[in-house]
């Protein structure tokens, strides 16, 4: 178990602008990371520049109680697992698992201990004499992930190993390897751009976006307190509905619900709407007259993909089956405690709401 420690990390591929911009970040002994955002926000940069396949620019990277900037990739003590596995197709699976520390000069009895105990928790016993390729797709991960755990390293590194698996398999998987790791409490980074992995895998999550942090902090943190509108809508599925002022004139806020009066979002989760029924009061916090124009039926939920009267899209999301007619109107409300206000700059505000505050008649 070792803590890595990020300090003013930077990278330049050698344009105008850098992929990573001054990153800094404390990852705890036996912590699980979880870096996510969108697409080219440098998620696979940052994880290649700790494994040492990328140069830093600037700044320092430490793990355990060295400076590994000049530390070569194999001398940093990590294991890292990609979604591609990259696994020697010539090999066994037995003979994979052996040959990193074949290379470190593991002892022989020392090796064949380790891949019994990695094949067993693994559950890939039965394949050790098989080649990578008579393997399906979640029994070469698991080969992938042995071949990480035998070496026993400091810390692993995961870029999107489950994105070739289907649906079941990677929920199956994203359990597997969250419980091996606390098994084994190894620290590790997890790179994904899936926010469901991210939020169910990781201890704490850095949103990336742009090559700059967003937010860091607990799944549960940056549900419940989305720094940005960029967090907000990137946290949460489906997504936060997020309301300019300017469309204020086609919802009405709630008696505790206090505005800022510069330009401001609003945001409403879709789980934190509900459909007010005739003659009921108005929510604390939020209301609207919107049309319903789709009903996606997903099982346990449906969600409502509602309008505006100006045509702004909203979501509710309702337990059940929603058998609400299509184009039908409908009366939306959420509570104070619910609604997110966001400035100008997409940055959080403070709260202004008091929800006990009294009702003031004019
Ligand atoms: N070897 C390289 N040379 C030049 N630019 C690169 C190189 N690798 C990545 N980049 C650029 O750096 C930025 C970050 O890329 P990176 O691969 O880290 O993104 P990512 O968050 O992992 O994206 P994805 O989710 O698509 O894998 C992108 O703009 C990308 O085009
Ligand atoms: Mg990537």
């Amino acid at each position: 178990m070792s803590a890595i420690i990020l300090n003013k990390v930077r990278k330049n591929y050698g344009g105008d602008v850098d992929a990573i911009h001054s990153v800094s970040l404390s990852i705890a002994p036996g912590e699980f990371l979880v870096l996510v955002g969108p697409s080219g926000c440098g998620k696979s940069t940052l994880l290649r520049m700790i494994a040492g396949l990328e140069s830093c620019t600037g700044g320092t990277i430490r793990i355990g109680e060295r400076i590994v900037n000049e530390v070569a990739p194999a001398e940093r003590d990590i294991a890292m697992v990609f979604q591609n596995y990259a696994l020697y197709p010539h090999m066994s699976v037995r003979e994979n698992l052996a040959y990193g520390l074949k290379n470190r000069k593991t002892p022989k009895a020392d090796i064949e201990k380790r891949i019994a105990q990695a094949a067993k928790a693994l559950e890939i016993e039965p394949f050790l004499e098989r080649k990578p390729r008579q393997l399906s797709g979640g029994q070469r991960q698991r080969v992938a992930m042995g071949r990480a755990i035998v070496r026993k390293p400091a810390a692993f590194l995961f870029d999107e190993p489950l994105s070739n698996l289907d649906a079941k398999l990677r929920v199956q998987m994203r359990v597997e390897i969250k419980r091996l790791q606390r098994a084994l409490g190894t620290t590790s980074v997890y790179v994904t751009h899936d926010q469901m992995e991210a939020m169910t895998m990781a201890d704490r999550l850095v949103v990336l976006n742009a090559g700059r942090i967003e937010q860091v902090g607990t799944p549960i943190a940056l549900y419940e307190q989305p720094a940005s509108t960029f967090v907000a809508s990137f946290i949460g599925s489906p997504a936060m509905n997020l309301l300019a002022s300017d469309q204020q004139a086609h919802w009405q806020a709630g008696d505790a619900l206090q505005l800022p009066s510069e330009p401001h979002t609003v945001g409403v989760r879709p789980e934190h709407l509900h459909t007010l029924a005739p003659g009921q009061p108005p929510a604390s916090g939020f209301n609207a007259t919107v049309r319903i124009e789709a009903i996606e039926l997903v099982g346990a939920e449906s969600y409502l993909h509602c309008a505006l009267a100006n045509g702004h899209a909203l979501v509710v999301r309702v337990p059940g089956r929603a058998t609400h007619p299509i184009d039908a109107f409908i009366q939306l409300g959420a509570a104070a405690t619910d609604v997110h206000l966001f400035g100008a700059d997409g940055r959080r505000l403070e709260r202004l709401t008091s929800p006990s505050k009294p009702k003031v008649c004019a």
